[in-house]
């Protein structure tokens, strides 16, 4: 039997939990399984897919992950950078499937547009909680869609911010930034900037988090100019090859360039700019040996995010466990489970409700997803 979790379930998850408590037990499982990640026990693959300018520019690829013994994850997300604007939808939309590696059968589909953009802040929150300074209160915002909400309410859980800096090329989206914040952060001043150059928003920030659909070729969206000697940046937007957020000369200044998959960095990240002897340590090992790296916090340091399948494993199998415990979610037949296993026509010939439908639920307490 397989688990649908949907938007609405995951609401009720979100309802239950608490959305700061949801972000804080991700951001800490995140943080657990990267300070622990064993590559041959944890194995992710490159993501792959199909990149395409017709009918619009955009791709739909596949993000990979083997727990071995356990279940394999797979995440399909789409991004299509026009959606707001053509369709009212999702810049990036996504769904997480998760296997078990016992018999291959599909225990949950969950929709996962909204845990990418969890788990993309509580990514960057990992990167700022060891790099940036301890009182940083200024958060400087290029890009103000959906990513920008989970950034800054992430950081916020590590980080003091009190005001953020808000610039987005297109002025209604910057707009309605602090109303989407204000649910989440009631205190903090969200302040828009609309200068040419952004002088004053990098002059100011302790964090910057670049998260823009800038179109590949069109970049940088953050001009080289005066900045805090301590500035951290999530560099978020730039997965895309082409695609950049941030001027070659402020990477090049900056005592730490993190990726979180440096090939994949190399190939679509901030990267793309630099060598592979450029690179700094990868979200792992910052998070793993932190100490040895918090040393940084006064100088400008870069996270390089570009997305990794170990996050969107993490993402679903915490909300899969939430749904299990509260009971939320739909479980269907999605696959022959009530069948003769050698006669393909068993379960299409028996009448709709008639076969014997399992009652097994699909769970994921036992490690082994039935
Ligand atoms: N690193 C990761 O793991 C990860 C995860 C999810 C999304 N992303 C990337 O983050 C980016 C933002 O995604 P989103 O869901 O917030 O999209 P979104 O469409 O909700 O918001 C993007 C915003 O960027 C603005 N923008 C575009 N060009 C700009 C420019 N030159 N200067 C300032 N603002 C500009 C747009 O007007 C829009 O409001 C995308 O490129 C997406 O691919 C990365």
């Amino acid at each position: 039997m397989t688990r649908l979790i949907t938007v609405d379930d995951l609401a009720e998850v979100a309802a239950a939990v608490g959305l700061d408590a949801l972000l804080d037990e991700l951001i800490a499982a995140l943080g657990q399984a990267l300070a622990t990640h064993d590559p041959a026990q944890l194995v992710t693959h490159d993501r792959t897919g199909f990149e395409y300018r017709s009918p619009t520019l955009g791709l739909v690829e596949w993000m990979p992950a083997l727990d071995l013994g356990r279940r394999v994850s797979i995440k399909t997300v789409g991004y299509h950078p026009a959606n707001p604007t053509v369709s009212g939808t999702p810049s990036v939309l996504a769904t997480t499937s998760l296997y078990d590696t016992a018999d291959g059968r599909l225990a949950v589909i969950c929709e996962a547009t909204i845990l990418t953009a969890l788990r993309t802040g509580a990514a960057s929150a990992l990167a700022t909680d060891v790099l940036a300074a301890p009182d940083a209160a200024v958060l400087g915002v290029v890009g103000c869609g959906a990513q920008a909400v989970t950034q800054i309410h992430a950081i916020s859980r590590v980080r003091p911010i009190r005001r953020v800096l808000a610039h987005d090329a297109d002025p209604a989206v910057a707009g309605t930034l602090a109303a989407r914040l204000a649910p989440v952060l009631p205190d903090v001043v969200v302040e828009v900037v609309d200068e040419p150059g952004l002088g004053r928003l990098l002059a100011e920030a302790d964090v910057l988090c670049t998260c823009t659909t800038v179109a590949p070729g069109a970049g940088p969206v953050v001009p080289e100019g005066e900045h805090r000697p301590w500035l951290h940046v999530n560099a978020v937007g730039a997965d895309f090859a082409g695609k950049r957020e941030l001027p070659a000369g402020l990477l090049r200044q900056a005592s730490l360039v993190c990726p979180d998959v440096p090939a994949q960095c190399l190939a679509e990240g901030e990267a793309q700019q630099l060598t592979a002897d450029d690179l700094g340590p990868d979200l792992a090992s910052l998070v793993r040996n932190r100490a040895e790296w918090e040393g940084h916090r006064a100088r400008l340091t870069v996270f390089d995010s570009t997305g990794w399948a170990l996050e969107d494993l993490v993402a679903a199998e915490l909300v899969a466990g939430h749904c299990e415990r509260l009971g939320l979610g739909t479980v269907v037949e999605l696959q022959p489970m009530a069948t003769d296993p050698h006669d393909p026509y068993h379960r299409l010939l028996s009448p709709a409700g008639q076969a014997n439908r399992p009652t097994t639920q699909p769970t994921l307490t036992s490690g082994a997803l039935l």
